[in-house]
């Protein structure tokens, strides 16, 4: 990871703080834009991971739209450059005044989450004179076989509309004025690693697909979502996702015909280049004798550990003598218990002043931090 190579260059840096290597963002956009090339597949980026602008401004120079889940993701996708028609938009709760913003900008497709909220959107499209571009996000009831906060495609979740549900209002909506029906939309959860749920889902995709066509609608798109996982473990065994497993998945199962079929990755494309850098202040042991870290970043600029029980590798990028080490609990500023980055964890012997590196932080780290404690939001050091 890039922290070790500029060990000497981070020492006066105020900490905590993200560092960004801009190199491996670019090798990574790089393989998933030629490997997505190889199909015609269009792919998004899911804002929510990082909306980071430097960040941002790189992804656009390689042609990606973007997916995003609120009104000021969208605003923050266009004033950053992306054109509305690459944008796509879901959440089950989309405030009137964000959908009547999405309608104003004709995005590619708000991807709707219910029979009800289609209504709304239809409602709020006539007011302003316009057809406005869905897609259905279906609920397809797959376990994406990953850890269960981060599942939305089991028939219990939040997520979606069931496609039983769609039959019973097919003539509802083909009846609808001002929405046209584009295509499927479907997100089945996040850091999967058994990728062959894919085929389950490209398989009820195929099944849906056909159906709605039967019926006579006209669909020119089918969005998979996002979801590949990443090596969090060893993130150095695998820096850069395997982009080609899925595709090829995907191509070899998804029949859809001649419509375009779209990816929307968050994860995949930033955590692996983000590394949250905190310096130890104390070390202090309890008295069942635990030796703590106690470091100056927290749950509030990476909330994951605390949120999931996440596992991040952590490595003191000061001390490297790998034939001295002892085991820590690194914990965080914060005023909360679960403010543990990871226990037990063997390291050269640390001291205060060390810098550690938690890795593979990129994603769901910045767009999640907090002002808890009125912690400042924590800044970002790029290197190329
Ligand atoms: N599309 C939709 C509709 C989504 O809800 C998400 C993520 C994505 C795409 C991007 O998924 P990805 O490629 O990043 O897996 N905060 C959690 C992850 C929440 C994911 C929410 N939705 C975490 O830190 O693990």
């Amino acid at each position: 990871m890039l922290s070790r190579q500029i060990s000497q260059q981070l020492i006066e840096e105020e900490t905590p703080f993200y560092l960004y290597d801009m190199g491996l963002l670019r090798q990574t956009l790089e393989s998933l834009t030629s490997e997505a090339n190889k199909y015609g597949y269009k792919v998004h980026y899911a804002i929510k991971a990082n909306f980071d602008p430097r960040i941002l401004e790189e992804i656009h120079k390689f042609g990606l739209g973007i997916d995003c889940a609120s009104g000021n993701e969208l605003r923050t996708a266009i004033e950053a450059g992306f054109a509305p028609k690459t944008i796509v938009y879901a959440g089950v709760g989309k405030r009137d005044k964000e959908l009547r913003y999405a309608i104003e900008q004709d995005i590619l497709s708000i991807n709707c989450e219910s029979i009800q909220e289609l209504g709304i959107i239809d409602e709020l499209a006539r007011e302003q004179g316009r057809v406005t571009d869905v897609c259905l996000r279906i609920n397809p009831d797959i376990d994406p076989r990953t850890h269960h906060c981060i599942d939305t495609g089991q028939a219990d979740s939040k997520f979606g509309i069931p496609y039983e549900e769609v039959k019973e209002h097919i003539d509802w909506i083909k009846g609808l004025k001002n929405v046209r029906i584009i295509g499927l939309h479907l997100h089945i959860g996040s850091q999967i690693r058994e990728l062959h749920v894919f085929e389950s889902m490209c398989r009820k995709v195929n099944s849906i697909y056909a159906d709605m066509v039967k019926r006579g609608f006209d669909l020119r798109m089918v969005d998979c979502g996002g979801g590949l996982g990443i090596n969090y473990d060893v993130p150095e065994n695998e820096p850069i996702p395997n982009f080609a497993s899925l595709f090829s998945i995907v191509h070899n199962h998804l029949d859809v015909g001649d419509a375009e079929v779209h990816f929307e990755f968050g994860r995949s494309i930033v955590a692996q280049c983000g590394e949250l850098i905190t310096r130890v202040l104390f070390n202090k042991t309890t008295a069942t004798g635990r030796k703590l870290l106690i470091v100056d970043g927290s749950m509030t600029e990476l909330i994951r550990p605390a949120l999931y029980g996440s596992y991040h590798n952590i490595e003191n990028v000061t001390a490297q003598d790998e034939e001295n080490t002892a085991k820590y609990t690194i914990v965080g500023t914060a005023c909360e218990s679960t403010d543990v980055f990871d226990q037990n964890v063997s390291l050269p012997v640390t001291k205060r002043g060390d810098l550690l590196a938690i890795k593979s932080a990129g994603a769901y780290g910045m767009s999640m931090a907090s002002r808890y404690n009125l912690h400042d939001l924590p800044r970002a050091v790029y290197r190329t």
